[in-house]
């Protein structure tokens, strides 16, 4: 699917943006602080109904609008159809007298968030899947060395945009969560019995399986196509003292010199097989999943069971998949902890871009691909891996302080935009 039209009204450093935007590879141009990240934020609002930047949604309000609220409406053309999308976000700003300085007063009607499909009022959870994006940012960097939590998440927003089911039983299951968490504590101190765990392991482990089972099963499926990328961006490692005249003697000398031999053998000698990426599931619950959900729901009641008293000692739910982790290896190595910062990079790249193969297989719909400053964290030949690799894609917006990283023959077929000051310009090359 692509954004063929963009709409802003007083969000973040724009006041009326109109854009109307083609398929491919976008490229947004512009120097710091321009509102180039502005638009890929304003797109995912649409998609997601929430920021990839903050959480605090007041921020995306213009400062100084007098509505006191930001509009973002996108039109996407999907394979099929097409779909019109207004998310509008009040700041909900408190009534302040402040003398000549007094500012209008907000509707008072207006929620905090109001949403739109076709121009039909919707709820944020019946918004998420219409516009599908993956999205992929510098600070993505922490989906591998950042906390677990940093990963869960990653799990469930390319879950949710893809199965409603899983957004559902998920919010569920955190509900569970807390009423069982306080539960326990009660337990711990007295003031309730043991027996009333009863009936919350049950709705704990009817809840999680379904969502450990759907996490196994995308990362399976993601597994291959991550490392498709992963291998394709990581092609030259090895050989990164080398320019492309040495890698190119190499590979068809037999008879290379015993320095080059001795220089390359740890690479040489590695089989192919112990660079690939895998994904690993680590759910908390080390049991067998792969089974009936009847049966992977007792297995974890059993064990529930077991860690009765450790989780009253502690007033805490310890198993289940608000603990699940993700892993990434290579040749049995652990990337998130022994890979280097480009070896990092390269598999979440690897990672976002399969979650984009993932939701195209589920969807028969391709994700709008929006990548946010990458291009500056990644050397010359990564660059050009992963302009090509994504490539055939329908479309790319693509953000860069400097047009001159991207290589000539990509600038040739990509259509460039020019934004200043809350302005956009198409530019003509
Ligand atoms: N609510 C707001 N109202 C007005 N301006 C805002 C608001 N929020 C952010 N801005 C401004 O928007 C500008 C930044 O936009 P953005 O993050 O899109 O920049 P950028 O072009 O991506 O820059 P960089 O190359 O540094 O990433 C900043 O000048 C910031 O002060
Ligand atoms: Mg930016």
């Amino acid at each position: 699917m692509r954004v063929e039209r963009l709409r802003l009204t007083d969000f973040r450093n724009y006041a009326h943006l109109d854009l109307t935007l083609p398929g491919g590879l976008i490229v947004f141009t512009g120097r710091n602080a321009q509102g180039k990240s502005n638009i890929l934020e304003a797109v995912t609002l649409a998609a997601t109904s929430r920021s990839f930047r903050t959480t605090n949604e007041r921020e995306l309000v213009r400062w100084g609008a007098e509505g006191h609220f930001a509009r973002v409406e996108v039109t996407a053309e999907r394979r099929r159809d097409q779909v019109q999308v207004e998310v509008v976000v009040s700041d909900n700003a408190p009534l302040v007298a402040t003398g000549a300085g007094a500012l209008p007063q907000p509707p008072v009607s207006l929620p905090r968030k109001r949403i739109r499909v076709n121009g039909v009022a919707r709820r944020s959870m019946d918004l998420i899947g219409q516009i599908t994006v993956v999205i992929f940012s510098p600070s993505d960097l922490d989906l591998v060395i950042g906390s677990p939590g940093e990963r869960r998440r990653f799990l469930d927003l390319t879950l949710c945009q893809v199965h409603p089911s899983y957004c559902r039983t998920l919010s569920q299951y955190q509900k569970v969560l807390l009423q069982r968490g306080a539960l326990l504590r009660r337990i711990r101190d007295g003031e309730e019995t043991p027996q009333a765990l009863n009936f919350w392991d049950e709705q704990l482990t009817t809840l999680a399986a379904p969502i450990m089972r759907e996490r196994a099963m995308f990362l399976e499926q993601a597994s291959e196509a991550a490392a498709r990328v992963y291998a394709a961006l990581a092609h030259d490692e090895g050989d990164e003292d080398e320019d492309d005249e040495n890698t190119e003697r190499d590979e068809n000398d037999q008879d290379a010199s015993e320095n080059d031999q001795v220089r390359n053998s740890g690479a040489q000698t590695v089989p192919d097989q112990q660079h690939q990426l895998q994904l690993v599931y680590r759910p908390s619950y080390d049991g067998d999943i792969s089974g009936g959900m009847a049966d992977v729901i007792a297995g974890m009641r059993a064990r529930l069971g077991e860690l009765r008293r450790r989780e009253i000692a502690q007033g805490a739910n310890v198993l289940g998949p608000h603990r699940d982790d993700l892993a990434f290896l290579a040749g049995g190595i652990d990337l998130s902890i022994y890979g280097s910062r480009g070896q990092q990079r390269s598999v979440a790249l690897a990672l976002k871009l399969a979650e984009l193969d993932y939701i195209e297989h589920e969807t028969g719909d391709q994700p709008i691909l929006l990548l946010d400053d990458v291009l500056s964290e990644l050397d010359t030949q990564r660059r050009i891996d992963l302009l090509q690799a994504v490539r055939p894609l329908d479309q790319v917006l693509l953000t860069t302080t400097d047009a001159a990283s991207l290589p000539s023959e990509t600038l040739a077929y990509a259509h460039r935009y020019r934004v200043r000051n809350g302005g956009v310009i198409e530019a003509r090359a």
